[in-house]
């Protein structure tokens, strides 16, 4: 398949066309092959990526390095960007100029909305968003979609279910996006009436003519659910923590839960966790939060990362 994404920034999963979906797979696919066999090539030698991470990541940032060492690269891993010359006031568009003089890759991880837009427009290398506050999780997103469809060989007439902080959740932010390029079924939304989808999301769905259902009961929606994706209220987000006491454990998947939960069905989770998955579910075959979505996220990015650099 031709290379259409060389060069490009990733910012929102808004850019990606079914065909760009099915190069990053079909090399996914790939990724996953060398690294079972020999652990990894050297296609990316003499490449370096550079990693700015403003905000607090432990997969997804180890996820990237390793990545980027699978493919034989060098990286400059700066996860704790207060720790460096932004706490003497440096603007990320410096910051940004200075490190692309280093690497030929940036991923960025920032508080802010349209942070990563703005690195991009500041960098003539490519800059992938590894989270821009409440905004997007793109590489997060394709490593779900690309975890539903290697279980159910396809996107479309499935039910997926979202569960949890649909307003600041990044991660279903950028997930909905890449699901209006399918026919799921339906698309159901779970959450607390604080916390709902933003509406343009819903517009966007109507446009596709995907059916959302919106609930604040999960109960009555679990029995009819291929995925269940599950995720945590985003507590950074909130000034009153008073009221994300209130919300963060509204909804919390236990044995009762899996009970209702089709036999076919996968639980999937972008991780951390803080406890809206009970641990006494973790090995149950349907649960892929801690296996298959954690590896498939090492083969997604090394696809991205050598579709960006390499010709
Ligand atoms: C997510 C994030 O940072 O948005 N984590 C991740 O990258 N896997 C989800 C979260 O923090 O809740």
């Amino acid at each position: 398949m031709k290379n259409t994404l060389f060069q490009k920034d990733i910012i929102s999963t808004e850019m990606f066309t079914r065909d760009d979906i099915a190069l990053i797979f079909e090399c996914a696919d790939e990724m996953r092959t060398v690294v079972e066999k020999s652990g990894g090539n050297d296609i990316l030698r003499g490449k370096v990526l550079a990693a700015l991470f403003y905000e607090p990541s432990s997969r997804t940032f180890a996820s990237f390095i390793t990545a980027m060492q699978r493919l034989g690269g060098g990286i400059i891993p700066l996860n704790g960007m207060k720790h460096t010359s932004v706490a003497k006031g440096e603007t990320l568009e410096d910051t940004v100029g200075v490190f692309e003089q280093f690497s030929d890759v940036i991923v960025i991880r920032h508080p802010e909305s349209g942070a990563a837009a703005a690195a991009a427009r500041a960098s003539s290398h490519p800059v992938i968003n590894a989270g821009d506050g409440p905004h997007e999780h793109p590489t997060q997103a394709l490593l779900d979609v690309y975890t539903i469809h290697q279980h159910f060989r396809s996107i479309d007439d499935l039910t997926i279910t979202l569960v949890g902080d649909l307003l600041y959740g990044r991660t279903v932010h950028s997930l909905m996006n890449l699901l209006f390029l399918y026919h799921p079924k339906t698309i159901v939304l779970v959450s607390p009436s604080q916390l709902k989808m933003p509406a343009e999301y819903n517009r966007e769905a109507k446009k596709h003519a995907i059916a959302i259902h919106e609930t604040d009961s999960l109960d009555s929606v679990v029995g009819e659910t291929d995925v269940l994706y599950v995720t945590r209220v985003q507590k950074e987000r909130f000034d009153d923590l008073s009221i994300y006491k209130t919300l963060k454990h509204r909804f919390v998947i236990g044995r009762q839960t899996m009970k209702l939960l089709k036999k076919d069905a996968v639980l999937m989770h972008p991780l951390p966790r803080v406890g809206e998955i009970a641990s006494e579910v973790d090995d149950d075959t349907r649960s892929i939060y801690l296996s298959e979505q954690v590896k498939n996220g090492v083969y997604v990015r090394m696809a991205l990362l050598s579709l960006l650099v390499k010709k």
